[in-house]
């Protein structure tokens, strides 16, 4: 399968099989990549996919250094950024060359964060080991390092050239690992098609179960919805000016995978990343996954959204129950409500003074909510079971 972003000059293909690993050589060539590339890849992946990897890019002609990098989200700091520069300098890379990101969103987002910056910018595919990297985070370009007071502070805008998704990789993921990347497949269906969410509500035992024909419709469905999005507002421009949407906008266009209307805004990608953000931040990085952070940010939109009146008991009955039985968390564990409204302040804050919740209003469909009190977010945050 074959998913196109187009973004003019910076158009390129996201592909979706089983057992294509062996191809990415042949596909790099193709793309007109260099001969030169440093592959990152994640410690969990290297002695399983990276030789894989490797010997695909040295049978096409290309000479490839791996560098391993340790896994979880410590590693998507500055320290590591700049280890990999070094790594880059001693293994010649320069702007003919190109960097390979193999792992999860953790390695994407750093090897592409170096990608960015390296040179002043150099050509980088990626190859996502994760379901949450294959459906989420290996499209559209964000590439970001985290600052201790924020995740993902640090950052650009730089859109790989091709974007390879072995679904046999995900084999050798760990079962909480994939179930986190169910939240974003999740998150997709609510945001912007209908049918996809409930293929996805349906197909929860063969999802779980590594089926790789459900598990190649899964990704391909996210990526549809994800590309629809990030085509329309490549750097998230779109609602973000002075004033804003007003309050309750849809942000919704016409032409959808599924039939439905186009989101206009890349904003409506935050659904469930509001409180989920701060969430892995009150918790410390790498405690909560981040698809766990974002099943339960998914619910407490879904709550504030009944109380605004905009979304149903029955939805969101459908939400909490597809989230459990995916095996994701839908309470808050164990974290304070006033870390957790601190953190949404200081967010605020940086959001120009108003917070823009996403909210969902239809299985399918979403608006752009300014007008949530902090009463409203401490009162469902307590029934979530944050401490008071
Ligand atoms: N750039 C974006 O648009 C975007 C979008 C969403 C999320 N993100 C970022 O992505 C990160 C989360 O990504 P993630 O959930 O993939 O986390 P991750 O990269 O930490 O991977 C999760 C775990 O799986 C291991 N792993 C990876 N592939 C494996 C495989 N095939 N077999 C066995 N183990 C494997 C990793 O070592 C790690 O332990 C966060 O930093 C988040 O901010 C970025």
């Amino acid at each position: 399968m074959r998913v196109r972003i187009e973004l003019g000059p910076r158009s390129y293909d996201i592909h979706i099989g089983v057992d294509i690993l062996p191809g990415l050589g042949q596909a790099v060539r193709r793309a007109g990549l260099g001969r030169r590339a440093l592959i990152v890849a994640d410690g969990n992946v290297a002695n399983t996919h990276a030789p894989l990897a490797a010997s695909s890019l040295h049978a096409a002609g290309v000479s490839a250094h791996l560098v391993v990098i340790p896994p979880g989200e410590a590693t998507k700091s500055l320290a590591s950024a700049e280890r990999l520069y070094d790594a880059c300098l001693d293994c010649g890379v320069d702007r003919a060359s190109f960097i390979v990101a193999l792992g999860g969103g953790v390695a994407g987002d750093l090897a592409g964060f170096v990608a960015a910056t390296y040179m002043r910018g150099v050509a980088w595919v990626q190859v996502p080991t994760t379901l949450l990297a294959q459906i989420d985070a290996s499209v559209g370009g964000k590439v970001a390092v985290d600052h201790p007071r924020g995740k993902n502070l640090i950052g650009a805008f730089h859109q790989p050239r091709l974007v390879w998704c072995d679904i046999r990789t995900l084999d050798t993921l760990p079962l909480p690992d994939l179930a986190a990347g169910m939240a974003e497949a999740v998150k997709h269906g609510i945001l912007g098609d209908a049918r996809y969410y409930s293929f996805v509500r349906r197909r929860q035992a063969e999802l779980l179960g590594r089926d790789p024909r459900a598990l190649t419709r899964l990704v391909t469905g996210s990526c549809r919805i994800k590309a629809a999005v990030v085509s329309g507002d490549e750097r998230e421009e779109l609602g973000l000016g002075a004033a804003g949407p007003a309050v309750g906008t849809p942000l919704h266009g016409p032409r959808m995978p599924g039939g439905g209307a186009t989101p206009r805004s890349r904003m409506v990608l935050n659904l469930g990343h509001t409180l989920g953000n701060n969430m892995e931040a009150v918790a410390g990085y790498g405690v909560l996954r981040h698809g766990e952070a974002v099943a339960i940010g998914l619910v407490a939109a879904g709550q504030l959204a009944l109380m605004h009146g905009l979304w149903s008991r029955r939805w969101q009955a459908e939400l909490e129950a597809t989230l459990a039985g995916l095996g994701l968390p839908t309470r808050i564990p164990g974290l304070a409500l006033a870390d957790l409204v601190a953190a949404m302040c200081t967010d605020k804050k940086a959001a120009g003074g108003t917070a823009r919740w996403i909210l969902p209003v239809r299985p399918g469909a979403v608006a752009v909510h300014s007008d949530v009190t902090e009463a409203e977010i401490s009162s469902v945050l307590t029934r979530m079971g944050a401490e008071g």
